[in-house]
């Protein structure tokens, strides 16, 4: 028998579906024990090497790239951490008689129309420009391992040494990393013989007793080893994975005594051409979480090694990105909440991969002469300028803000398209994002959906009572650009923010509308 009050509560679910459906938040008041504390780099990138010179500038530094930078340095104080290397790394030699770089690069393909160098030849410019980044910025810096030629790898270990301990440098050198995706040279016939991480384990250890020497990688050092930086993880003690790696002894000799990260590469597929509704299926909440928590195992076994553990190179798809889904402003909400709820996780700082022209950049610093879609030639070159998922970045920094060691805690959302997080300045709630990644396209049929968030709080603590809400707008989830945030555009010619910030304060209690394909960030006072 149906009740009369059953009866109420369906009538009330189908009526509100039909208008907005309302999804209930609890919000801790004091950072739960769960609550985990943010790098204020969380949001950090990772660049293709190839074309290094061409992000930070040659002669003088790239205005574009500053400008960019400094947008997030400006919003928790702590300029995003740089990789430089990746694939590119491994194709790496040094030669003292170039300057900054020589590059070869394969045919341009529909399916990567800005292909990463066959062949990249290298000197000491092509370190000494990293003085053009913002000051205080953190770096990674890769070698060439997969060559297995351990007089380039010298070269290159020395010219980056001398490159960050020149006078007057206010960039600091982090971590030497001694190749990228070693868990594939086995595949790519790199290596011959038997591959495995005990064979790897041995072979990293020869070369860092040498980089190390010529690098002035020692225990006094601040420059250490950052290990692993593997493609995938098989999460045992005889893989490629941390557990792997420690189980095969790595951290017992004196060089894996300077290991002090252990890095993570993770992409959510590949689609070189797209497909139907990926787009929808990347912005998925669930498939946010499905990629990321088989790594809990891997970052609880690093951690208690007393290491830090980074998603050293991670973006949504390889292949540079599947056109329509990475280049587009549903990347916004992937690459928020992917990178939060890596921070919930555990994971220290999440290296977006990036390349100049490729489909899932946040940053394009260079002039694009063809399309990143499909290659073809474009009527009017691109000229530099940030993608959608930059705001992404803006929004993750600013609700990190400056306080050095703000605590996050996701929130418990009953709703398959909802995801939040709640984040502490000390022991107080300060902010918090809420997500909707329903996408809402341009082929979309119907209205645009929406729900009304109802707030409430829970723990100790005093209540706030009213909240400033900033929104970040998109017309639709496969648009490539026009995004405002708070009413403000980082689509401009320098790469600094344009409009008039625009926001709404309201009383906690009221309900907050979230579009679909929308973020908030609420602060509360
Ligand atoms: C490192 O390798 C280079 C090149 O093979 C060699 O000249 C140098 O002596 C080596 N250094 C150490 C400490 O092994
Ligand atoms: C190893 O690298 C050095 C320095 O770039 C180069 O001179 C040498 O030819 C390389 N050896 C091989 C076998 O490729």
């Amino acid at each position: 028998m149906v009740s009369p009050v059953i009866f109420v509560v369906l009538l009330g679910t189908w009526f509100s579906s039909a208008q907005a459906q309302t999804v209930g938040v609890a919000v801790p008041l004091s950072p739960p024990s769960s609550a985990a504390t943010l790098n204020p780099s969380l949001l950090s990138l990772s660049i293709e090497q190839d074309r290094w010179p061409e992000w930070v500038g040659t002669t003088s530094s790239s205005r574009f790239l500053l400008n960019t930078l400094d947008n997030l340095k400006l919003r928790t104080g702590h300029p995003p951490s740089i990789r430089i290397g990746a694939d590119s790394e491994d194709h790496t030699d040094f030669d003292p008689s170039v300057q900054f770089s020589e590059t070869v690069f394969p045919a341009i393909t529909t399916a990567k129309p800005y292909p990463e160098a066959s062949n990249i030849v290298v000197g000491d410019g092509f370190y000494n420009i990293v003085r053009h980044l913002p000051s205080g910025t953190h770096v990674i810096s890769g070698i060439n391992f997969r060559d297995n030629n351990l007089t380039a790898a010298f070269l290159q270990a020395q010219s980056i040494h001398k490159a960050f301990s020149a006078s007057g440098v206010q960039v600091v050198l982090d971590f030497i990393e001694i190749g990228n995706e070693a868990d594939l040279y086995g595949s790519t016939r790199a290596r011959t013989g038997t591959w495995n991480v005990a064979e790897y384990t041995k072979e990293w250890t020869a070369f860092a007793q040498n980089v190390s020497a010529v690098a002035g990688i020692s225990s006094t050092s601040s420059t250490k080893f950052i290990g692993g930086g593997f493609f995938g993880s098989g999460h045992s003690s005889t893989s490629f994975s941390p557990q792997g790696l420690f189980a095969s002894g790595i951290l017992n000799s004196a060089q894996g005594k300077l290991i002090t990260s252990i890095s993570q590469h993770h992409y959510s597929g590949s689609f070189c051409s797209g497909a139907d509704g990926l787009l929808q299926t990347m912005m998925t909440k669930s498939t946010i979480r499905s990629n990321l928590n088989p790594f809990v195992s891997d970052i609880t076994a690093t951690r208690a090694k007393g290491l830090d553990y980074v998603l050293g190179e991670t973006n949504s798809f390889a292949c540079h990105g599947a056109p329509g889904a990475s280049n587009t402003a549903g990347a916004a909400i992937w690459t928020l909440d992917y990178m939060l709820f890596a921070g919930q996780i555990g994971v220290s700082k999440v290296y977006f991969h990036q390349g100049i022209g490729y489909r899932y950049n946040m940053i394009q610093p260079a002039t694009l002469p063809r399309s990143i879609i499909d290659g073809t030639t474009l009527a009017t070159s691109l000229h530099p300028h940030v993608q959608p998922a930059y705001y992404a970045a803006i929004i993750a920094t600013e609700a990190i803000g400056t306080s050095g060691s703000t605590k996050v805690v996701e929130l418990n959302i009953n709703d398959a398209r909802v995801s939040g997080y709640a984040f502490f300045e000390q022991t107080t709630l300060k902010r918090a994002v809420l997500i909707n990644s329903e996408a809402f396209t341009s082929s979309s049929s119907g209205p645009r959906s929406s729900k009304n968030i109802q707030l409430s709080f829970t723990g100790s603590g005093t209540a706030p009572r009213t909240m400033t809400v900033k929104r970040l707008a998109i017309n639709f989830a496969d648009d490539d650009h026009g995004l405002t945030w708070g009413g403000q555009s980082f689509e401009t010619v320098d790469g600094t923010i344009s409009g008039t910030l625009s926001v709404q304060t309201m009383n906690v209690g009221s309900p907050v509308t979230l579009q679909a394909t929308e973020v908030i960030l609420l602060s509360f006072n």
